[in-house]
């Protein structure tokens, strides 16, 4: 009876209301936040997840420059229809060193996150050169430009060094080698030993079907092939989990 009477004090007097709320909410707030600052991190750790090669940064660039991700989502949603059409659902992991994420929901065109591998290359660079001709009735613009523009590759290291500073665990090493490593992958028959230790199954060679120069058309193609073909789903449970 006596909390009851206190109570409706409180209640009747704004400022004990609001004195009282904001305790209640801080301790709300200090439950939710304050462990962040002891867990080393909030993602689950998977198996093949790796930085961006340099050559795949350089078209994951392109990608967001050229606006890509107003019409397609890269996540994969964890519904039947979806993993049926795309894939295995996508992974909180698989996300972990995009800069900025590209998961959206606006999909005007299908979700690109396990489209690697799933066309070879000379089918991507005839469909970004004019969509309509692989698809008639494709609505994506035309990208026929990359092909004729070389890469730029002037700041590459900044570009590797600002991804560090936001967590992206990118070596001394791979610093070192960033530039020799873009040429490489995107050269054919150039060694790929080191490129290929540094950045697991990177798809190496000539890209965009000429090999006399490294254009825009290589980095985005190289990019678009590595999307979701890190991680071995072979080892997951395929079964879609609805929520
Ligand atoms: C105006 C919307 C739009 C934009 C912008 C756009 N696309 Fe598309 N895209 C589509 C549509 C629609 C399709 C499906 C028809 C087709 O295959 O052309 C598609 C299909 C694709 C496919 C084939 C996917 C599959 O699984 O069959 C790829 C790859 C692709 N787009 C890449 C890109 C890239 C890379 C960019 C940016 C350079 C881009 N798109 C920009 C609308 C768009």
């Amino acid at each position: 009876m006596s909390f009851l009477k206190k109570h409706s004090a409180i209640e009747k007097n704004a400022t004990l209301l609001l004195i009282g709320s904001l305790f209640v909410v801080t301790i709300g707030g200090i439950v939710e936040i304050a462990p962040l600052f002891w867990l080393q991190n909030t993602i689950e750790k998977v198996d093949g997840m790796r930085p961006y090669s340099p050559l795949e940064l350089a078209g994951r660039d392109i990608y967001v420059r050229e606006g890509c991700y107003l019409c397609h989502s890269q996540m994969i949603r964890p519904f039947r229809d979806e993993v049926e059409r795309y894939g295995h659902y996508s992974l909180a992991a698989e996300s972990m060193y995009d800069h900025s994420f590209q998961w959206g929901s606006k999909r005007t065109g299908p979700d690109l996150a396990r489209v690697g591998g799933r066309y070879s290359n000379e089918w991507h660079v005839q469909h970004l050169i004019e969509p309509r001709k692989i698809v008639p009735e494709s609505v994506m613009p035309s990208y026929s430009f990359l092909k004729d523009t070389p890469l730029k590759v002037t700041d590459l290291t900044a570009n590797l060094k600002a991804n560090i500073a936001v967590g992206v665990p990118y070596t001394q090493e791979m610093l070192d080698n960033a530039e020799a490593d873009l040429i490489a992958q995107a050269t054919p028959d150039a060694d790929t030993d080191d490129l290929l230790a540094r950045y697991p199954k990177a798809k190496t060679g000539d890209f965009d079907g000429n090999p006399s120069q490294i254009t825009e058309m290589d980095a985005l193609v190289a990019y678009l092939q590595m999307l979701g073909t890190l991680v071995d789903f072979s080892t997951y449970d395929q079964s879609p989990k609805a929520r």
